[in-house]
């Protein structure tokens, strides 16, 4: 059954009563964590999705800045395609530095300070990347690809951070889901706007991507009517005056004297500023960057992004004619979205795990059909039956491995490491992303042809079990809750050694330093 927390933790009865009256969602708490997004998820949302449909237009640009400047004959088919692919992917290489450098800024500024400096570098992304056309210099538009991606990587990081931060504990989730939100609903507003006749034309696709300059403009605007994260504010900057009044901000009421407490019982007593290096010291917290490592892996090696970049492709090869793939890709971003919003309603129900599992389990099973109707020759029913399956493996993805990766992580850390494991994590996520992204379709068209799917079947296969063995529930706990539970193997419920129990309920230190773990 399920054990008691340890006894350092001040939560009592009463405590818990006076928390959940005020648990509820402000205006106020709402405003900040839109704040939040806008210039971060919505661009990486956003910046995903817009060189999709305006490929052949960006590529004869190309082909015409360079004719224009060397005077030369024009560039060859291949190597179009190459600086094109170029400018695509070296977005999630911006992303990889972007969220491992940022942390020193999230750190020095603090998070509503990074995300300010952050609106800086995309709109600088956004300027250059508007400016490639008029001056017909195609290499802009590859540098403003870079830096939108630095900006998306950093945001990625910091956004997901500070909403951790301002949210009531039983809300995080629910708070939480909101950065996958704009995430996919700026992948689908990118693909509407990126149509021809609206912005994806020769005469106006720069427009298309310069536009994203108001997500900046907003940001920076909201911003400024919200506080700074009062976790910062008390642990790091011990302004005790200053983040009261944030959380009296943020909650609209002044009992706050439990939130406060439980927020101080986060500091670990050790150095401000912790390294990365410092994330592999202690057996409970590499533990824990373990377990967000392969939670990260397993959002992106479920091959949702080979879905979502190349479902064309796939959908083709299943049999479809070119426009119903086009309509069917729309299609799937408009699923992902329906799911995101339900899921807002289910995280701080059913709990991370639950909703991992079964989203991580539904993708297994319907990978598996996915890759028999690809096998199988095209007939009406198995075109059918291939198109359920891809929708029904993106709503899976939506109900959990899409956001539950970017909210958990900082629910497993507390303060001190939380924006080093957040760099890390981000690391990991988009170097995953620009691996099946670079590697999915010359493996589909290539050597591996159909089998291809099969290696996402394989990876979802090991990411369910290591979920289930490992991921503990994070729903409305504190950190030290969490640590106790990981420690006492209540993960999947065994009851682990009396050993074990007695360790993790005696130590002192906040839940850092239990050395039975590794
Ligand atoms: C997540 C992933 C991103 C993916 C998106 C699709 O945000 O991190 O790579 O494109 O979900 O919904």
């Amino acid at each position: 059954g399920k054990q008691s927390g340890d006894d350092r933790s001040s939560t009592t009865g009463a405590d818990e009563n006076a928390s959940s009256k005020h648990a509820g969602i402000t205006l106020t708490l709402l405003f900040a964590a839109f704040a939040a997004v806008t210039g971060t998820s919505f661009h990486f949302g956003y910046a995903s999705g817009i060189m999709n449909a305006p490929q052949d237009v960006i590529q004869a640009f190309i082909n015409e800045s360079s004719h224009q400047r060397s005077q030369n004959s024009y560039l060859s088919e291949s190597t179009i395609t190459l600086i094109f692919s170029f400018a695509v992917s070296i977005f999630a290489v911006g992303g990889i530095i972007g969220g491992l450098f940022g942390y020193f800024i999230t750190d020095r500024f603090g998070r509503k300070g990074g995300m300010l400096l952050n609106n800086i570098v995309s709109s600088i992304a956004c300027i250059l990347m508007f400016i490639s056309k008029p001056l017909c210099t195609y290499e802009l538009l590859i540098i403003g690809r870079f830096f939108i991606g630095v900006a998306c990587g950093y945001g990625s990081s910091v956004a997901p951070t500070y909403i951790n931060e301002i949210s009531p504990k039983q809300l995080r989730g629910t708070l939480g889901v909101i950065f996958q939100l704009g995430v996919v609903l700026f992948i689908f507003v990118s693909q509407a706007v990126s149509l021809y006749p609206i912005l994806g034309s020769e005469s106006k696709w720069h427009y298309a991507l310069g536009l994203p300059i108001v997500f900046s403009i907003v940001q920076v605007v909201s911003l400024m009517f919200v506080p700074e994260s009062p976790k910062y504010l008390l642990l790091k900057k011990d302004n005790i005056e200053q983040a009261e009044k944030a959380l009296k901000w943020l909650r609209q009421h002044s009992d706050l004297q439990h939130e406060l407490d439980e927020i101080r019982d986060e500091e670990t007593h050790q150095e401000k500023s912790v390294r990365w290096i410092d994330l592999f010291r202690t057996p409970i917290v590499r533990w824990v960057l373990f377990i967000t490592i392969f939670l990260q892996l397993s959002q992106q090696l479920s091959g949702i992004n080979a879905v979502f970049y190349y479902s064309t492709v796939i959908l083709q090869s299943a049999g479809f004619n070119k426009q119903a793939a086009e309509y069917a890709n729309l299609g799937l971003g408009g699923a992902n979205i329906f799911v995101t919003v339900l899921s807002i309603f289910l995280m701080d129900r059913l709990g991370r795990r639950l909703l991992h599992l079964i989203g991580i389990g539904g993708m297994f099973i319907t990978s598996i059909v996915l890759f028999i109707s690809l096998m199988i020759p095209s007939t009406a029913v198995w075109n059918k039956i291939s198109l359920i399956a891809t929708f029904l493996f993106v709503a899976f993805f939506a109900v959990g491995p899409g956001s539950i990766p970017w909210l958990i992580t900082s629910e497993l850390f507390n303060q001190a490491y939380r924006v080093p494991a957040s760099s890390i994590a981000v690391l990991v996520n988009w170097s995953a992303n620009f691996a099946v992204g670079l590697g999915f379709k010359p493996l589909f068209t290539g050597v591996l042809d159909k089998y291809t799917f099969l290696l996402f079947t394989g990876f979802l296969l090991v990411f369910f079990l290591l979920t289930f063995l490992f991921v503990p529930e994070t729903k409305a706990k504190t950190v030290d809750e969490i640590y106790t539970e990981v420690n006492t193997g209540q993960v999947w419920r065994r009851s682990h050694s009396k050993h074990c129990n007695d360790r993790a309920t005696t130590d002192d230190d906040h839940g850092i330093g239990h050395d039975n773990i590794m």
